[in-house]
């Protein structure tokens, strides 16, 4: 029964059992949200990659699909991206639009120890739902590169081809095509520029308009960095903002600037989902809720990891540049089970507003001026042995989320941690959005300028909450807390 299970997720992405990595593959077709991810049908740890399948209609409920792609003659299944061939490029559909899936076949040189990983596609001709591999397969590969992998791949209008970003190593590199079939190489980006932590991986490229359109449209490039051990972080997700010509990426900031997506330590390998046009000319991103440090000794039983809620990406323009925003997707909103509301309240040290409040899966908005207090925040998966503290620091502006006490947490040492990120307060105000399920905690602050997912594993008791104020008084302009439903009831 998922909605009783020990720390699993209950408005998160969670695979119903085994281990999940990296979401891959993501698409919207004939009204239908598809998510692959890494997956390893045979135990709770990595092993031999497949690609899972669930399907959504809001992205909040998901009904759970067969293995969509398995390990064949030419390897395992690695990450990879799916896109709608709407002109039937690739010949694959008859004529009409279908579903194609482009992925890394990862196995080894013969004879040798050394990975070979190599590019290959497949298609479906019936929604998703089952998928053929290419007799063609590898279309892409080069034996001079060993990391050579996470084929991110999009139609790119104004060109009228297609486009594959590829990590290979310590860059990336831009291929394109006329038919999915054949990849020509383009340009490289990265070498000498932004965090190279870590081994690149994962990369997505997209283009958003600058502060809804009002200021044209800039290109963003996302890439994950792999597993440092000489870094606490552990694995994380940086971007770049510039152009893009259909061909190559100018970064707008210099080659030293480092921008982070995410700033906890459990948003990994996210990309965006293909085809799904909003409105607000927004991308939908999900991302891995783990890191590469701990992801396989995390303390649940029966599955392991899950994904981040989807985000909504926009940039806006901010005195330093060009930046990220991030929006919790609107459609969870469903979720809520009525509101506790307060306004106008001022915050005094050693009361708890929150005093008769419980909950394990919950939503806070809150708009706090944080007066001549030194610290402001909240106390969440609270009882007398541990809580996570998600707070405020005044007078070094910056914003933190502490779990060194947050529940079990012996499982590796880098997972007990405080960490925090500059964060300016806006007219004298800090804004905080928060989702706390059975095993994360995010934070989205100032209307999404700074997004912050971590992982938690507070006992299912652990239910108390506290607003807590330090050395001062804050004054509490509302809050609301929203109980939420299970998306299993
Ligand atoms: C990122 C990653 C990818 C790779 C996949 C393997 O987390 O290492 O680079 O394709 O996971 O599962």
């Amino acid at each position: 029964d998922l909605q009783r299970e020990k720390y699993r997720p209950q408005f998160h992405f969670t695979p119903p059992a085994k281990w999940m990595n990296d979401p891959n593959g993501m698409v919207f077709f004939e009204g239908e949200y598809h998510l692959f991810y890494q997956h390893h049908p045979d135990g709770t740890t990595w092993g031999p990659m497949h690609w899972g399948h669930a399907i959504s209609k809001d992205l909040t409920h998901w009904e759970h699909c067969p293995i969509a792609l398995k390990p064949d003659e030419h390897g395992e299944i690695f990450s990879g991206s799916a896109v709608v061939d709407w002109e039937d490029t690739s010949g694959f559909f008859g004529g009409k639009p279908g579903l194609v899936a482009i992925f890394t076949h990862a196995d080894h040189y013969p004879d040798s120890e050394r990975p070979r990983q190599r590019q290959s596609i497949a298609y479906s001709l019936d929604k998703g739902r089952t998928w053929i591999t290419y007799e063609g397969n590898p279309v892409l590969s080069e034996e001079a590169i060993t990391d050579f992998r996470d084929p991110k791949v999009f139609w790119h209008v104004p060109k009228q081809q297609w486009v594959m970003v590829l990590a290979t190593g310590d860059r990336v590199l831009f291929y394109t095509s006329s038919n999915l079939k054949q990849w020509n190489v383009e340009s490289e980006f990265g070498a000498a520029e932004g965090s190279h932590d870590g081994v690149w991986e994962c990369p997505d490229i997209i283009e958003l308009p600058v502060d809804g359109g009002m200021e044209g449209s800039k290109w963003v490039l996302i890439v994950s960095i792999g597993d440092n051990p000489q870094c606490p972080e552990g694995s994380r997700t940086q971007y770049f903002v510039g152009d893009f010509d259909g061909s190559s990426f100018t970064n707008d900031a210099s080659p030293e600037t480092i921008l982070w997506l995410d700033h906890g330590r459990d948003n990994y390998a996210g990309v965006t989902w293909s085809d799904a046009q909003r409105a607000d000319q927004g991308k939908l991103f999900i991302g891995w809720m783990s890191n590469w440090k701990y992801a396989n000794l995390i303390p649940t039983a029966s599955w392991r990891s899950a994904m981040t809620l989807p985000r909504v990406l926009f940039l806006k323009k901010v005195p330093d540049g060009i930046r990220l925003v991030q929006e919790p997707l609107a459609e969870l909103q469903q979720l809520r089970l009525g509101a506790k509301h307060w306004e106008e309240t001022t915050i005094v040290p050693g009361q708890n507003l929150l005093s008769d409040a419980q909950g394990d899966i919950y939503e806070i908005e809150c708009e706090i001026d944080p007066g001549d207090a030194s610290e402001v925040g909240f106390k969440l998966r609270k009882s007398e042995r541990e809580e996570t503290v998600v707070g405020y620091n005044v007078f070094d502006r910056k914003l933190f989320i502490d779990r060194s006490n947050s529940g079990e947490k012996h499982f590796h040492e880098a997972f007990a941690c405080k960490h925090d990120v500059q964060l300016e307060l806006h007219n004298g105000r800090l804004k905080l959005h928060i989702f706390v399920d059975q095993s994360s905690v995010e934070v989205f602050a100032n209307d999404g300028e700074i997004a912050v997912t971590d992982q938690i594993f507070p006992d299912p008791t652990s239910t108390g909450m506290e607003l807590y104020v330090k050395d001062g008084e804050a004054k509490l302009v509302s809050l609301k807390l929203y109980p939420l439903q299970s998306i299993y009831s």
